[in-house]
């Protein structure tokens, strides 16, 4: 089969497209026939292998999972034993280990589900990911409620796209952040207050939040503190950060601040589980959530998708057409 190898740590140029054998099945796992899949922060950190430290659980001088890629969508192709709830010839979407960037990947059955009936292949593809980030930081971690004053840091990008859709589905009033050539696109997701952060610094302003989902990582702790309510919740999910820990140091002061204050602050990464993409299933199949896509590339032209991602200005999320 077709699949986007990595062979070595670099920039996008170290993704090749090569012919290589199909996945194995295992007991627990779906084989898919990929239709499409999407291009995440995940993929640029396998990518380049920055921060260092992710290089541990990725393999120090090269990827040991050689298949970028870990969005997908696509038809059911074979199940292992031990799988009751999928049979070939079923839709489905998903998060794979790895190894989505192929025209066959292999993914554990509990992080599927069967895709949206009124979403095409690309469009599903773009969803697991950065749609479960969204609903999980603000329905699980940040515990939202409807009335609530939610905030967006990083509101047009791809996990953003679906955050600022999940909360006006939860009946939050929105609060979005992003660059003025973004601001009727997130109005156009719903948002009712945008804030150009070429002009303003929201944490500055005299505005209060229930909650805020960072997705962003350039403003200190004590600055988004300062814009919480007193008993307010901040979601840290991520921030690109130094060159050796990424965002772990300023997860890691999170987690010592915490105990200590008032608000909440809940460092959140996001689990890929059946349950989660069932909810968002329901939420797009009602209407209330649509998938934003920027740019589609065919699969032999991943390198340029991801060099594109990796300028941090992409409008919603990035889709591969397998
Ligand atoms: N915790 C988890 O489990 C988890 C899971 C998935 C992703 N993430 C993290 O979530 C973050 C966002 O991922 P993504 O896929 O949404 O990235 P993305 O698609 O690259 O989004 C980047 C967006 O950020 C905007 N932006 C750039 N600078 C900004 C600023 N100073 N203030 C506000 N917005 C700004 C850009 O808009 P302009 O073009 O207008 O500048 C762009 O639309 C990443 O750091 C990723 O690691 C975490």
């Amino acid at each position: 089969m077709k699949a986007i190898v990595q062979r070595a740590y670099g920039t996008a140029d170290v993704l090749k497209l090569e012919e290589i054998d199909r996945p194995v099945v295992g007991d627990d796992d779906a084989l898919i026939r990929v239709r499409a899949a999407a291009v995440n922060h995940a993929d640029l950190v396998y990518t380049t292998g920055r921060p260092l430290i992710a290089r541990l659980a990725f393999g120090m001088r090269a990827p040991k999972d050689i298949v970028r890629g870990k969005d997908v969508a696509g038809t059911v192709e074979a199940v292992g034993s031990g799988v009751s709830g999928l049979k070939p010839g079923d839709e489905v979407y998903g998060e794979l280990v790895s190894g989505s960037f192929a025209e066959y990947a292999v993914a554990p059955a509990a992080r599927l589900a069967l895709k949206p009936a009124n979403l095409t292949f690309e469009q599903a593809a773009t969803v697991p990911l950065s749609g479960m980030t969204a609903l999980q930081g603000l329905r699980d971690a940040g515990s939202l409620k409807g009335g609530q004053r939610v905030l967006v840091n990083g509101a047009s990008g791809g996990v953003g796209s679906f955050a600022v859709q999940v909360a006006k589905a939860l009946r939050a009033e929105v609060t979005a952040v992003a660059s003025a050539r973004n601001a009727e696109l997130v109005r156009s997701w719903g948002a009712d207050h945008v804030v150009d952060y070429g002009r303003e610094n929201f944490t500055l302003g005299t505005a209060r939040y229930d909650l805020i989902l960072d997705l962003i990582g350039n403003h200190t702790l004590t600055q988004l503190r300062g814009v919480l309510t007193p008993t307010g919740t901040l979601v840290l999910s991520s921030g690109t950060g130094g060159r050796v820990l990424g965002p772990m140091g300023r997860i890691l002061a999170a987690a010592v601040t915490s105990p200590f204050v008032s608000q909440t602050l809940s460092l959140f990464t996001q689990s890929g589980t059946s349950k989660t993409l069932d909810d968002l299933r329901h939420l797009i199949e009602s209407g209330q959530v649509t998938p934003a896509i920027d740019r589609t590339y065919p699969l032999a032209h991943v390198a340029e998708a991801v060099r594109y991602f990796a300028d941090e200005h992409a409008r919603g999320k990035i889709a591969i057409s397998v």
